[in-house]
């Protein structure tokens, strides 16, 4: 007998038929303990949010996101908003007794972020982040590779997400407004790698030496009709009306590793011909791994006990054997492919299994855990804007909300 939860989406815009597609595709290709039901979808825009709701098999929609959060029949609140809305919507749900899943980065500020990791502490939820390139196969293995030893120490790692769609031509979106996403391409994207590196080495950063970060497009066009918050459903610009862009276009880090390794981590917008390159090399006293998203099947290995004339880079496709490549199992025969929208899907098969008292295929991030790369992402910019190298252990606590 398999028992449901029933789940309400807070955003239904570009995460939002990401998480709604893992919700509807999940219990079809897992063997679930819990399966989901997709009670409620709450969003701002009531015109295209009831199309929404019947598209992806939501049985209801609001606009008032406090009412299912509120509601005794939702079991767990998945938040898809833009950042500065996570700690209120979040700290609300854990307040009525939900479990959260929350999109990164945990929030738009670390003092809102201290907030709903000590709000999560207390509560009778549980609480999980979408950090779902965790869960893209080639990413899941490397995190075992380096636990099973195969590269041995770490003594480098070079991390860089690099994308190009803000040049001066994108308008005003909610990205680029820093009262909204606290941070541009760093939340974005250093965030993601920065989890990553976290997640895969299974080391902690321990000091950030030093930091920039840089605006290269000062001034966005403003989008009309109110509608700035919208990033996937655009908006038309005036053509004349410009406003300040408040947040940086790139973010470069250098760091150091709690086992003693150096890490280079680089977010930009503006990388001209990257269009989604999120990059990570890693470097061990026994061996070496390389992996793009922009190839994401596939991971590379080079280890240093091969036979020596035949080493070399090995490139694995991870979607080959099911008896060692984390996640196929549920999905195709051998060398089909996986996607971007599988690692949500495979997130939430995680998410359900640690809420029916299993294991997850790999570590699940919760709160506390998202509040480390947080921080390291803080340590950043302090870095950058003061010219001197942050240690984490000194970073003082911001004063957030309290739980
Ligand atoms: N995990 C990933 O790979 C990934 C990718 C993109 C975005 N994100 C994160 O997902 C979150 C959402 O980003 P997006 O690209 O989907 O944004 P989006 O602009 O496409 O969608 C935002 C949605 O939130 C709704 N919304 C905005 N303010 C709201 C409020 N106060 N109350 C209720 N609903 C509100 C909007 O109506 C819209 O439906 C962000 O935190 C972002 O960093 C994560």
């Amino acid at each position: 007998m398999i028992d449901h939860i029933n789940i309400a989406l807070i955003g239904s815009k570009f995460m939002g038929r990401a998480h709604s597609n893992a919700w509807s595709q999940v219990g079809k290709f897992f063997d679930v303990s819990l399966r989901p039901t997709m009670h409620t979808v709450a969003a701002r825009n009531a015109t295209e949010l009831s199309d929404f709701a019947e598209r992806w098999g939501w049985k209801h929609s609001t606009t008032d996101w406090r009412g299912p959060v509120g509601s005794d029949q939702i079991d767990l609140v998945d938040i898809a908003t833009p950042n500065n809305v996570h700690a209120e919507q979040a700290m609300a749900a854990l307040e009525a007794g939900k479990h959260v899943i929350c999109e990164k980065p945990l929030a738009a500020t670390l003092a809102d972020a201290e907030g709903m990791a000590r709000a999560a502490e207390g509560a009778a939820g549980k609480t999980f982040v979408w950090f779902n390139y965790r869960r893209v196969p080639a990413i899941a293995l490397a995190h075992r590779l380096v636990a099973a030893g195969a590269i041995g120490r770490v003594y480098h790692v070079r991390a860089a997400y690099l994308q190009s769609w803000g040049g001066p031509s994108t308008p005003l979106v909610w990205r680029f407004q820093g009262d909204v996403a606290g941070s541009g391409a760093h939340g974005d994207l250093n965030a993601h790698i920065v989890d990553a590196v976290r997640f895969i080495t299974g080391e902690e950063i321990v000091t950030v030496e030093g930091a920039i970060e840089h605006t290269f497009i000062r001034e966005r066009a403003v989008l009309e009709f109110g509608s700035g918050q919208e990033i996937s459903g655009g908006g038309a610009t005036s053509g004349r009306k410009t406003a300040p862009s408040t947040v940086d276009d790139a973010v470069l880090f250098l760091a150091r590793l709690s086992g003693g390794g150096l890490a280079s981590f680089e977010a930009t917008r503006l990388a001209t011909g990257y269009h989604n390159a999120n990059r990570i090399e890693i470097h061990g006293d026994r061996g070496a791994l390389r992996f793009d998203l922009e190839r994401m099947n596939h991971l590379g290995f080079y280890d240093l006990d091969g036979d020596g004339g035949t080493q070399g880079w090995t490139t694995i496709d991870v979607t080959r054997a099911a008896d060692h490549h984390p996640y196929l199992a549920a999905w195709w025969p051998p060398s089909h492919g996986l996607g971007y929208e599988h690692s949500f899907t495979n997130q939430a098969s995680d998410v359900l299994a640690v809420l029916a008292g299993q294991s997850p295929v790999v570590p699940l991030p919760d709160f506390a855990d998202a509040l480390e790369t947080q921080r390291v992402l803080h340590a950043a910019i302090v870095s950058a804007r003061n010219h001197f190298p942050v240690s984490l252990s000194d970073l003082p606590e911001a004063k957030g909300p309290q739980s």
